[in-house]
């Protein structure tokens, strides 16, 4: 492997996510699926919504789809949907983005956090059990599981699913970073009660603004979600039969993803053949994820870990200087974060994820990203390793 001082960077700068790409790809299908909706004027509800919804369900087998504003919402949705109630618990991971636990905070309901695994970051099955002792020890009354799949690896399910039924609690996944990947035959979007999804810009199925969707196959369920969604109407627009919200999707928004649908299959293939080549090359350097058999991920990041004697923040400096953007996910798990630093973690404390928010840092990743970009990353990577 050459220096990294040796190699010339790419012609254009090397993106972290790089949607332009994708663009000059799909190229006028995308402003012509945009301007479609601009010509007909359906800006809300248009026919691109249902079409799109009945696109994302053919992909992933899910038997109903709701779209919504975002992934956000979409959780938001599924806790309205389940009823959640005042000083209810609800189980989510610690390592994870903020919605996650926000959502259940709305309801004035407490997220119990849960450690997460040294090898996948996902859930920790021993400490959602901790975690269910803890709240009902503090007389707190367990009623769910939020677990995430991180970066596009799905959580252990096949652990998580038996806990969950012997305590009798649902599972909604959050799947805002894994919405394509498989886990042991089932696609994403068919594994617990409900499953959500979001298409921020940056997500492996992105759109051009905020956008997310509820997937279900319960049909009373998703009658529900059609109505919530909508200010909870009835029969017609000015009839109301439930409290509800605004969170639409846009029908430019549908449009797009759709258009963008018709390629994402073949970008998570592309997201793989990165991956795996990252971890080729990165594998004697630093601790690089791992997938366990049965599971696919769709790599909505690539993050690898580097060790207390490597100087995160130093490494991750010479590679900015380098010309490679990085970051980090997280820098703070949600039981230290200030707004939620008064809920209850599992057990005795939250050790590993306490100790991923200081080793993790996430590479370039996307479908488009060429051999010879990547040869520079690694390049520069090993470069910062070895001052
Ligand atoms: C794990 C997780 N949950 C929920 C969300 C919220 O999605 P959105 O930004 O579309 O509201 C995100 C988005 O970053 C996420 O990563």
């Amino acid at each position: 492997m050459p220096d990294a001082a040796t190699l010339r960077p790419a012609d254009r700068p090397i993106e972290f996510i790089d949607l332009g790409a994708q663009r000059r790809r799909l190229g006028r299908r995308l402003d012509e699926a945009i301007l479609r909706v601009v010509d007909h004027g359906k800006y809300i509800m248009g026919p691109e919504v249902a079409a799109f919804e009945n696109d994302l369900a053919a992909f992933c087998g899910a038997k109903h789809v709701l779209s919504c504003a975002n992934g956000t919402d979409a959780l938001g949705l599924a806790l309205m949907a389940k009823e959640l109630k005042p000083g209810q618990a609800v189980l989510v991971p610690s390592f994870t983005f903020a919605a996650t636990a926000e959502v259940v905070a709305w309801f004035d309901a407490v997220p119990v956090f849960v450690d997460v695994r040294e090898d996948s970051f996902n859930m920790e099955p021993a400490s959602l059990e901790a975690g269910i002792a803890t709240a009902k020890r503090l007389g707190l009354a367990p009623v769910g599981i939020i677990p995430v799949d991180l970066f596009g690896l799905p959580a252990e399910y096949d652990e998580i699913l038996p806990i969950a039924a012997a305590h009798g609690l649902w599972v909604i996944c959050d799947a805002a970073q894994s919405f394509g990947a498989v886990y042991k035959g089932r696609k994403v979007g068919t594994i617990g009660d409900l499953t959500t999804t979001s298409f921020f810009p940056a997500k492996p199925l992105g759109c051009y603004g905020d956008g997310g969707a509820v997937l279900v196959d319960d049909v009373d369920v998703a009658v529900v979600l059609k109505s919530l969604r909508v200010h909870g109407q009835g029969s017609d627009k000015y009839d109301n039969v439930r409290i509800g919200m605004n969170a639409r999707l846009d029908t430019i928004q549908a449009a797009i993803l759709s258009e963008k649908l018709t390629v994402f299959g073949d970008e998570i293939e592309a997201r793989n053949r990165v991956a795996a080549r990252y971890s080729a090359l990165l594998e004697e350097l630093v601790s690089v994820p791992s997938i366990p058999a049965g599971l696919t991920s769709v790599w909505a990041q690539y993050t690898v870990r580097l060790s207390g004697g490597q100087d995160r923040d130093r490494v991750a400096a010479q590679l900015k200087a380098a010309g490679v953007p990085t970051a980090i996910y997280y820098a703070k798990p949600l039981h230290r974060q200030s707004a939620y630093c008064d809920y209850p973690a599992s057990g005795n404390g939250l050790p590993v994820s306490d100790r991923l928010a200081s080793e993790v840092l996430s590479l370039p990743m996307h479908p488009y990203l060429d051999e010879a970009s990547q040869d520079y990353i690694v390049a520069a990577l090993r470069s910062a390793l070895r001052v």
